[in-house]
């Protein structure tokens, strides 16, 4: 296997630069895997699949989906949320629609999540436009149906606008009021034409979503992202997303808890620059008040790498929420890291997020299917929930990789 991925590394680089996808998340085990198995299903070599990706582009849409997965959850990064309540609370002294684009917006939780904040927020609808994109069709249908995954709803929900998601068999329903609100669009964000005017949006939200792309294709995205902008709008990115990248057509806001980035124009940043230097900046807060007058950030700060040592750190100085943070930027962009995924099962489960600690867990499991820690925590989490039955399969997994592996299990 190996071997043979050495040996198509060129072919490899080809589908990379033509699906937009950075080269490193190709090779990742997870994906070589994936590509085996489906050059199985369609009876073909690996090399011949290879061949199929580069001539067609519906496979290397299938593709970019077992890599930039269309996984998400309402209020996810919930600072950035209040940053966008607080603008379209302002944009009411003016007569201009808010207009939010979300790019790369999964089935729906992101745009969802800022409909619940600006209906949320008492913004009369007339007021707001979201456009969602994606280029999964299966995202976009889901998000389109209003059912979310059971997944998507997770934490930081504050009340009121919880209730806007209702239960429904093993997914959530999203309030017709807010499906109504959002306009979802199938397309790809990098090379088709934006049904959104040019410098007609207050946020552009386009998160984790660099992060998975190559150079070239994250370079066109910003500028696209800062093209769709108004003078005074901004770009929130996610806390995995590579900065350096931004820096040409973007600039960094410098806002606690939250990525935002606005646009350069040579008059624009000048005047900013001598706002910034004027005038105190304001804390956030989720309070309405005059528009914050973000500090220009120079040189620009590079979040530091997390690594899973130094989330274990975190966790263990109890910067739990930190940690959390950082861990999950860190399966972000390797989601192989079983290190990690299991430290934020457990972060997750002392959280008493049960569900996404099994989740977390699940996936680690599939990646080392005798993971004795991970196997353990799966029985432990079991019984605490009374699954006597799950308990004693996930125990007898664990005893079956304890004597495979000719150790015990505690
Ligand atoms: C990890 S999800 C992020 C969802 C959401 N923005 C968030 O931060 O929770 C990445 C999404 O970007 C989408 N995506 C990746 N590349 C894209 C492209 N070139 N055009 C449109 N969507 C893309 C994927 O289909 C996926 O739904």
């Amino acid at each position: 296997m190996t071997t043979l991925v050495m040996e198509h590394t060129d072919q490899l680089r080809r589908i990379a630069d033509l699906a937009g996808l950075d080269f490193g998340l190709l090779e990742q085990p997870a994906i070589q895997r994936w590509i085996d198995r489906r050059a199985s299903v369609l009876d073909l070599t690996v090399s011949g699949y290879h061949q199929r990706l580069v001539s067609l582009e519906s496979e290397r849409r299938l593709l970019s989906e077992q890599i930039a997965v269309p996984e998400s959850w309402i209020n996810r990064y919930p600072a950035s949320f209040e940053l966008l309540r607080e603008r379209a609370t302002e944009s009411l002294r003016g007569n201009e629609r808010f207009r939010v684009v979300s790019l790369g917006c999964a089935a729906g939780q992101e745009p969802f999540t800022v409909a619940a904040v600006l209906a949320d927020a008492g913004i009369p609808r007339h007021r707001i436009e979201i456009v969602a994109m994606d280029r999964s069709r299966s995202a976009i249908d889901a998000a389109r149906s209003g059912l979310l995954p059971s997944m998507a709803i997770r934490d930081d929900v504050p009340t009121p606008w919880r209730t806007r998601f209702q239960s429904e068999g093993r997914g959530w329903r999203v309030d017709p009021e807010l499906q109504a609100m959002v306009e979802f669009v199938e397309a790809d964000i990098v090379t088709d034409p934006l049904p959104v005017a040019a410098a007609s949006c207050d946020v552009v939200l386009c998160r984790n979503v660099l992060i998975y792309l190559a150079a070239p294709a994250r370079r066109r995205l910003c500028a696209r992202a800062a093209e769709l902008m108004k003078p005074d709008g901004i770009l929130l990115a996610g806390h995995a997303d590579p900065p350096a990248d931004l820096g040409n057509v973007l600039e960094p806001i410098d806002l606690p808890g939250v990525f935002a980035w606005r646009a350069i124009s040579e008059r624009g940043s000048d005047r900013r620059m001598a706002d910034a230097a004027a005038r105190p900046v304001r804390p956030f807060s989720s309070t309405p008040g005059p528009r914050p007058v973000p500090r220009i950030a120079r040189p620009v700060r590079e979040p530091d790498s997390p690594t899973a040592a130094s989330v274990r750190r975190l966790a263990d100085e109890g910067r739990v929420e930190e940690a959390r943070i950082a861990g999950e930027a860190l399966i972000e962009r390797d989601p192989d890291d079983l290190e990690t995924r299991l430290l934020l099962a457990s972060i997750e489960r002392d959280d008493g997020r049960i569900d996404s600690a099994r989740e977390h867990l699940r996936r680690l499991l599939y990646l080392s299917p005798d993971h004795s820690a991970a196997l353990l925590a799966m029985v432990s989490i079991a019984e605490a929930e009374g699954d006597l039955a799950a308990a004693a399969r996930h125990r007898r997994r664990l005893d079956r990789a304890d004597e495979d592996s000719g150790g015990a299990s505690s």
